[in-house]
């Protein structure tokens, strides 16, 4: 096995093709120092002799895109999620692995897909191009004996392991606890040591903003039954959502509010996203014009048909045409990549997108100040709905953050900072964490490696099958999410399904696939879920919103998911700083479990899948979780013998409040 990328000549500088977004200039302040620290660490993965003529090129890159990315090194032409059989490989998961890079890396599927950036804004595969061809390089020697360590996008070797261990085990981003803040996180990530993996970019289990439809459609659904009073068997039918953003995870919004039934504008400045969306079908209209999506939208609610209209341009413009024509909104939200919100990801009022882009090249400063400004008149705009009657919800994208961020201590509970959260729920403190994390449905999901669509509508009709729609409505709405999934067009890359499952319905699905892939029935299946879960991710703005114990300040879960899934043997397990919230403001991590029919894996199916789930709900229960209880309960009494959780004692609220009083009188 070779221990350097292996290049016996400098491949050729290719053109850029048009019409493929680019990133666009990251920010970095190095010292002349740094940058000489950049310029070597990139020239790692190259010979020598090539040395000359890369170091001025890779400089080139760093001072005009703030990284180094060693665009030459990129394969020519378009990558995609091929089927299994087209790769190279000495074991099964060497070759899934490649697949789902690729489909990672697709110009149909990731955001900007020559800066290796799958989703939200700034979430990568991998830094660079060298670490892109040298992990390949590996994957296609890896045995099922060894394992290869992969740190923020750099493969830093295999090492032997066994047959049950994992094949890749990757960390994206993980900072000393003194240095873990964007600043620190971009000079390391412009110096090429630290890579941001967002949930499932860096994860490698991304499938295309399907793998968020699912998520939002429950969370606007469940928004309604909860808050706007609308009965467990009904949709949105007649209401109107409002939200921005058509990019990689927010362009899920407007297929799920149709799913879900209701009218929906979803305001976005970049024009070529809109379009993305549009010629996927998954908004049915487009206009500049605000009178004109208002018309649309009450057309719709009228009929009670769903309607997704893309509004291209700024949601805090669309906010005051609604506030100042008096239109009432029922569901508010924003997803907006304020995680990133100084990086591009939030685009200032009056400002263009293209104005949007020299400023982040040219006048950094000024464009800060432009997006605090811009949050302040959101935020106000928002009060001033609220105050109308429409639900507005945090959609985890770090949105109420960066308005305190802003200097809105307002929004703040404790009107002070954001130690207690704010005065607007995230959607999971009120909705997802209640409704579904507390019971361990989470977003489960599959691709199947053949590439066959035939074998994802198997799939699709066995996993209905596992699934008894009258346990409880989730159950129900899972269903029928899974029955109808190819009616919706979902598919986007690689023939890949999402489905919120609990973690028996998780294990009962995966062992069904696994007998099905061993009965010639369907090609292998990569298995896999979103970071994004009951038990992968602290996060205390969003995954742990509702955990009020004081724990939700606490890694230890989403690391404990990460090392238990390794000593359970699954094919590879991911941990990331970030995510969809910023550095330092979560820890989150997944796994992928490549389903080859054996029962080998079935054993490892076994203890591994309801581990990733329970070991969530139980650290939920031990917050007090009233949901999260109920099921552990249940857990314990059918699993008696294998599993044991522990369960909490409740104390007296009036008891444990006197008692406070009184010592404190003392
Ligand atoms: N929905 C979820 O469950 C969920 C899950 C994880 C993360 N998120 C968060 O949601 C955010 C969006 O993710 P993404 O992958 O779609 O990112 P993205 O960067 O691909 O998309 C955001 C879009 O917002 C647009 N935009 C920015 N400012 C705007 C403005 N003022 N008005 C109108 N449009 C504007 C951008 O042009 C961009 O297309 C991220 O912060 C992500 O972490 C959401």
């Amino acid at each position: 096995m070779d221990c350097v990328l292996k290049l016996d000549r400098l491949p050729e500088k290719k053109p850029f093709i048009e019409g493929i977004r680019r990133a666009p200039r990251r920010d970095s302040v190095l010292s002349e120092h740094d940058m000489e620290i950049a310029l070597k660490n990139a020239l790692r993965y190259i010979p020598e002799r090539f040395h000359e003529e890369l170091a001025p090129e890779f400089m080139e890159e760093l001072k005009t895109r703030g990284r180094i990315y060693g665009y030459r090194f990129r394969p020519e032409g378009r990558l995609w999620g091929k089927p299994i059989d087209c790769y190279e490989g000495k074991c099964i998961e060497g070759k899934a692995f490649q697949v789902m890079i690729d489909n990672n890396l697709d110009f149909e599927v990731a955001l900007y897909p020559y800066e290796l950036v799958t989703y939200g804004e700034t979430g990568q595969v991998c830094q660079n191009w060298m670490q892109y061809l040298l992990i390949k390089q590996y994957l296609k020697e890896l045995t099922n004996t060894q394992t290869l360590v992969i740190e923020s996008g750099h493969p830093l070797g295999v090492f032997r392991s066994h047959e049950n261990a994992p094949r890749v085990i990757l960390t994206n981003g993980l900072m000393v606890g003194l240095f873990d803040k964007p600043e620190e996180f971009n000079r390391a990530a412009a110096m090429g040591v630290a890579n941001y993996g967002q949930m499932t970019a860096g994860g490698w289990m991304y499938i295309g903003p399907q793998g968020i439809v699912h998520g939002t459609f429950n969370t606007l659904l469940n928004a309604g039954r909860l808050k706007l009073g609308i009965p467990k068997d009904k949709d949105l039918a007649g209401r109107l959502f409002v939200s921005a953003g058509l990019g990689g995870m927010s362009g899920a919004q407007g297929k799920a509010a149709e799913i879900a039934g209701a009218a929906a504008i979803i305001a976005e400045v970049d024009y070529s996203r809109i379009e993305t969306r549009y010629k996927q079908g998954w908004v049915s209209k487009v206009s500049d014009d605000l009178a004109t999506c208002v018309k649309w939208a009450q057309e719709a609610q009228k009929e009670g048909t769903p309607l997704a209209i893309a509004y291209h341009g700024n949601v805090v413009d669309l906010l005051h045409y609604l506030i100042n024509n008096n239109i009432h909104v029922d569901l508010l939200s924003d997803q907006t990549s304020c995680h990133a919100v100084y990086e591009g990801g939030y685009c200032p009022v009056g400002v263009s997108f293209a104005e949007r882009t020299r400023l982040l090249a040219e006048d950094h400063e000024t464009f800060k100040a432009k997006v605090n400004a811009s949050l302040k008149q959101h935020i106000a705009a928002i009060d001033e709905l609220h105050k109308r009657g429409t639900y507005f919800f945090d959609y985890g994208n770090s949105f109420l953050k960066a308005v305190y961020d802003a200097g809105v201590t307002s929004i703040c509970k404790n009107g002070e900072n954001e130690k207690d959260g704010f005065v607007y729920p995230s959607y999971v403190e009120d909705i997802l964490g209640p409704q579904l994390f507390d019971y361990g449905y989470g977003p489960f999901r599959w691709v199947c490696l053949s590439g066959k669509p035939e074998d994802l509508d198997k799939t699709d009709a066995a996993a209905m099958d596992c699934i008894d729609p009258t346990r409880r409505y989730q159950d129900r709405d899972n269903w029928v999410w899974v029955r109808d999934a190819k009616k919706n067009k979902m598919v986007v890359g690689t023939q890949a399904r999402i489905l919120y499952q609990d973690a028996m319905g998780r294990l009962k699905i995966a062992l069904r696939f696994n007998e099905m892939v061993r009965n010639g029935e369907i090609g292998p299946v990569m298995l896999g879920r979103d970071h994004h879960d009951t038990g992968g991710t602290d996060s205390p703005f969003r995954e742990t919103s509702n955990i009020k114990d004081g724990s939700n300040i606490m890694a230890d879960m989403a690391t404990q998911c990460f090392a238990g899934n390794a000593a359970r043997g699954m094919s590879l397990i991911a941990l990331h700083n970030g995510g969809g919230v910023g550095i330092g403001k979560s820890i989150n991590g997944g796994f992928g479990m490549v389903l080859d029919g054996s029962e080998r894996v079935d054993r490892i199916l076994s203890s591994a899948m309801p581990w990733d789930t329970m070991g969530g709900v139980a650290r939920r229960a031990w917050a007090r979780n009233e949901n999260a209880i109920e099921t552990c309960l249940a857990y314990n009494r059918d699993n008696e013998g294998t599993d044991c959780i522990t369960i909490p004692h409740i104390a007296d609220d009036a008891l444990v409040h006197n008692t406070v009083l009184n010592a404190l009188k003392d």
